[in-house]
Order: structure tokens, then C-alpha cells, then sequence
């Protein structure tokens, strides 16, 4: 008998190494590595004596079956699906604990085994009882979705495959799952690898769509995330902060639909509640006439969303102050505190920063840039912006307000939800031309933007101000220009 070839698999990205080592080389997590049987899941003896089949080749143009898409019944669940669970995909749903993925699943499959549907739901976490005692809070008992607490992946795939094929399977999660053709324990990445290909490839023969929920480490990864990631046909990611209701789904990968859209819930006692409305419910909590406080104009997919950003600047006490961001990319808000320093006179190696993207969104365009900045200098300068105007623009090295897509519709939004004013892109002036009836700032360069604000600081009664704001003019070297 072969003896087993043991290696040192990486539990974060699936490297494999012949020895142990603290570091993996291949991502740079430390303490990552764990001893796997690496030759993978069949034994040497079948491999050698299986003989290949022949298969025929296709033509790009055939006729194909179309790929019919099931609706979720949720209108924000199918937009960041594209329209609904295509037939032989796999879907994996990614998130933290708690933040509510077994409960967005079971209402989508109750109400998709409501409108007729064969639905299985196989739970590896929790017993029957637990996920019966979720559906009565939701009140979704009378829904006919068939259940199972298993985890054996043969035994679904035996179970499964008797009977009509089923519609849609959530296996809940995937990291609970375990085959008999390796032998690592469940969770690891060779079995997590394992068992996703067997349900892959039910999925692609029987065409059932399949959902894996995926658990997220403590840095945001899903466990043996890159071998799971690339096997499956879409990945999403279910976000939120722990301390507010507002949950965020986010396509990361799709190969059926588009990765920038955006699915906006609200957890309430009665389970997750769409929002088809999220500017709003980012606005509702709005602290009106606090200095370092703008509201971003943003397009999450296809959807404009405005949004409030929160800046606070203050005085250090350390030697290297602190620049800290919530819902933000960091290295974004180092690029325009640098331009703000090198082409504004505006001096912020002796503050702390933080920055805070109000309701637990995560933004990711660089049309956050303008709000930012904005936001960052109406701290410093402890000034009230406008309550009724919105920012976007990407802010380039240079210190130029740069142009961004869908102008329209963000002025368009910012009008509907009672906003006066936008400040925005010289260049996309232009494209707003009689838009919404908004008042227009278009400026073209940071520089513009902070003497703004500056003026507006110094505009306030002096005396009533705190001693920060009495500083300004110092701080702003060639801001008043
Ligand atoms: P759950 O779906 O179990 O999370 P996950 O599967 O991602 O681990 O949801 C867990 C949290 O959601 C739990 O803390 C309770 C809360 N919750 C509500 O607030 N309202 C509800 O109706 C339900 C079902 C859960
Ligand atoms: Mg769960």
C-alpha cells in the first residue's frame, strides 16, 4: 500500500508545503499551517488503474439550453444575484457570525417553496428543532421547505439525487461538511475543498443551484477562502455592523451578474427587512450641524446612495498621530490627507484622523474622495458644512477635482431626498446641465474646496468658538488663495 504523502497546507489560501513553517510564503498569514494528507481525496490504487473516458467536443455556437434563473422573491436578494439563482450554479454566501446569513436563507427559501418550488435546506450547525424554532419567529412554519441536520456530503448527494431534482439546496454551512475520500477533519481546507467539489458537481449534473454559507475568520477571509472562492460560480458577502440592524450584501464575484451591485436589509424582530429605499435609512440618523460631518453622493451598482461621512481631527498626543476609518479604504484617506497637506497648506501631521462611514457601509469609489475631504477640513477647522449639500469627485495627486460616472443620477437622488446643493467635478458640470434643480458648486481644483470651508470657519463668531477653530489661519498656509 502507497504511503500517504503528508504536506503542510495553508488554511488561508491552500499553499502546500513538506515542512512546517510559521509563515506561509504564499499570502504571509503566520500560524496558518496545518498537517493535510495533500495527495487529496483519491486513493492512489483507484487512480492509477481509472482509465479516461472520452467525451465529445461542442461547438461555441450550439444551441443550449438557456440559463432559466429562479427569483428569490426578494427584490434585493435577485439584484445582487442578477436576477436570480441560475440553474446548475453554486453560490457561495460569506459573512460573521450572527450578522444573519442562516436567516436571509431561510426566508428566500421559504418564500421560493411557497410559489411551488422544491427546496431542500441542510443545516450542519444547527439541530431541526433550532431551525424550525428561526422559521416560527419569522412565520414562515406553513412554508414547504424540506429539512436536514446532516453533514455528510455523500449522504446529501445519495439523498438528494432520489426523487425530482431539486430547485435550490442551502448547505448551511460548508464548513461543517465533511467526504469520506479524504481524511482531514471537517473544516479544513483539504475537506472544505472536498466536500465543495462533490456539491459542485451535483449541482452541474442534476442542475439544482446550490448556496454554501462559508464562515468568515477573524480578518474577513472565508476559511480555505481562496479554494472555495474560485470553484464557485458567485460569492457574496454579508456585511453589517454588529450594533445597527442596516446588513449589506455584496456580490464579490459573479460570473451570472454584475459585482458592484448591492442588496440593503434591516434586522428587525421579525427577521431581515429589504430596503428599497437605503438613502434614506443611511440619512435617517443624520446629526445635523456638527462640524466634520458631508454627505457623499456615492452609485453603489446601479443604485445612487447618498451617505453620510463622519471626520474627526484632533490634536495628538502621540508621536505618530493615529488615522483610523471605518467603512473606508484606508490607503485612500492617506492619499488625500496628503493632498490636502502637499498642495492645500492644510497641516495634519500633528492630529489624529478618524474617519467613519455613518450605518456600517463600506464604500469603495473613489468619488468619496471630495466628501472626504470636505468632512476632514470642516473638523479641522471646526465648521459647519451645509446641511443641505452632497459631495463626490476622485481627488488625483494633483490636487484636481477629477470626474466620475453617473453624475445624473447622484444629483438626481441628492434632489429627491430634499438636498439644495451639490458640490461636484468642474469637468461634470456639463453632464448635470438642468439636472434636478440643484444649486451647483462645480470646482476644479482641492484648493478651491478648502478655502471654502476655511472662510466659513472664520465667518463664526470668534468668541463663542473653541480655541481650535481660532487657529485656522495658520494651519492653512495658501488654503485662503
Ligand atoms: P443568524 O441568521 O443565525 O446568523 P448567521 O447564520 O449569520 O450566524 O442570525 C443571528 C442573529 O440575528 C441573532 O443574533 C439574532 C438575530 N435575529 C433577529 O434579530 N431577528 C430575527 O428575526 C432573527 C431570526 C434573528
Ligand atoms: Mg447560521
Amino acid at each position: 500500500m502507497a504511503k500517504n504523502t503528508l504536506s503542510f497546507v495553508c488554511q488561508n489560501c491552500g499553499a502546500a508545503y513538506n515542512r512546517w513553517q510559521g509563515k506561509c510564503e504564499s499570502c504571509g498569514e503566520w500560524n496558518t499551517l496545518a498537517e493535510e494528507d495533500a495527495t487529496g481525496s483519491v486513493p492512489v490504487s483507484i487512480r492509477s488503474k481509472r482509465k479516461g473516458r472520452t467525451f465529445a467536443l461542442e461547438s461555441l455556437a450550439g444551441k443550449s439550453p438557456d440559463a432559466p434563473r429562479l427569483s428569490s422573491g426578494m427584490t434585493e436578494l435577485d439584484r445582487v444575484t442578477g436576477g436570480g439563482f441560475v440553474r446548475g450554479s453554486v453560490l457561495l454566501v460569506g459573512g460573521d457570525p450572527g450578522i444573519g446569513k442562516s436567516t436571509l436563507l431561510t426566508q428566500a427559501t421559504s418564500l421560493m417553496a411557497r410559489a411551488g418550488h422544491r427546496i431542500v435546506y441542510i443545516s450542519g450547525e444547527e439541530a431541526i428543532a433550532q431551525v424550525r424554532l428561526r422559521a416560527e419567529r419569522l412565520g414562515l412554519s406553513d412554508a414547504p421547505v424540506q429539512l436536514a441536520a446532516e453533514t455528510s456530503v455523500e449522504d446529501i448527494v445519495s439523498t438528494l439525487s432520489e426523487g425530482a431534482v431539486p430547485r435550490l439546496i442551502v448547505i448551511d454551512s460548508i464548513q461543517t461538511m465533511w467526504t469520506d475520500t479524504v481524511e482531514s477533519a471537517p473544516g479544513t481546507v483539504t475537506q472544505v475543498r472536498a466536500s465543495a467539489q462533490a456539491l459542485i458537481r451535483f449541482a452541474k449534473k442534476t442542475g439544482a443551484a446550490i448556496i454554501l454559507v462559508g464562515h468568515v475568520t477573524k480578518d474577513g477571509q472565508i476559511a480555505g477562502p481562496r479554494v472555495v472562492e474560485h470553484m464557485v460560480d458567485a460569492v457574496m458577502s454579508f456585511e453589517g455592523e454588529g450594533s445597527q440592524q442596516f446588513r449589506i450584501l455584496r456580490a464579490v464575484k459573479n460570473r451570472f451578474g454584475p459585482t458592484d451591485e448591492i442588496g440593503v436589509f434591516e434586522m428587525t424582530g421579525l427577521g431581515l427587512r429589504e430596503v428599497t429605499n437605503p438613502s434614506e435609512l443611511f440619512l435617517s440618523e443624520r446629526d445635523l450641524g456638527t462640524p466634520g460631518t458631508a454627505v457623499f453622493a456615492g452609485i453603489e451598482g446601479t443604485r445612487p446612495l447618498l451617505v453620510e461621512l463622519q471626520a474627526l481631527v484632533a490634536p495628538t498626543s502621540l508621536g505618530t498621530p493615529r488615522r483610523a476609518v471605518v467603512g473606508w479604504d484606508p490607503s485612500r484617506l492617506s492619499m488625500v490627507l496628503a493632498v490636502l497637506e502637499a498642495h492645500c497648506g492644510v497641516k495634519l501631521s500633528g492630529h489624529d484622523v478618524y474617519l467613519n462611514v455613518a450605518g456600517g457601509l463600506r464604500i469603495h469609489e473613489p468619488a468619496a474622495d471630495l466628501a472626504a475631504a470636505a468632512a476632514l477640513v470642516s473638523s479641522l477647522v471646526n465648521a459647519q458644512l451645509p446641511t443641505d449639500a452632497v459631495y463626490f469627485g476622485e481627488i488625483s495627486l494633483s490636487g484636481v477635482v477629477r470626474p466620475v460616472a453617473q453624475t445624473p443620477a447622484r444629483l438626481k437622488e441628492a434632489a429627491k431626498l430634499g438636498f439644495q446643493r451639490a458640490v461636484l467635478p468642474e469637468s461634470a458640470r456639463g453632464e448635470a446641465s438642468g439636472d434636478a434643480g440643484l444649486t451647483l458648486n462645480a470646482i476644479n481644483s482641492l484648493t478651491t474646496l478648502v478655502a471654502e470651508i476655511a472662510a466659513r470657519g472664520s465667518r463664526r463668531g470668534d468668541s463663542s468658538a473653541p480655541a481650535e477653530k481660532n487657529a485656522t489661519p495658520a494651519r492653512f498656509r495658501r488654503g485662503e488663495g
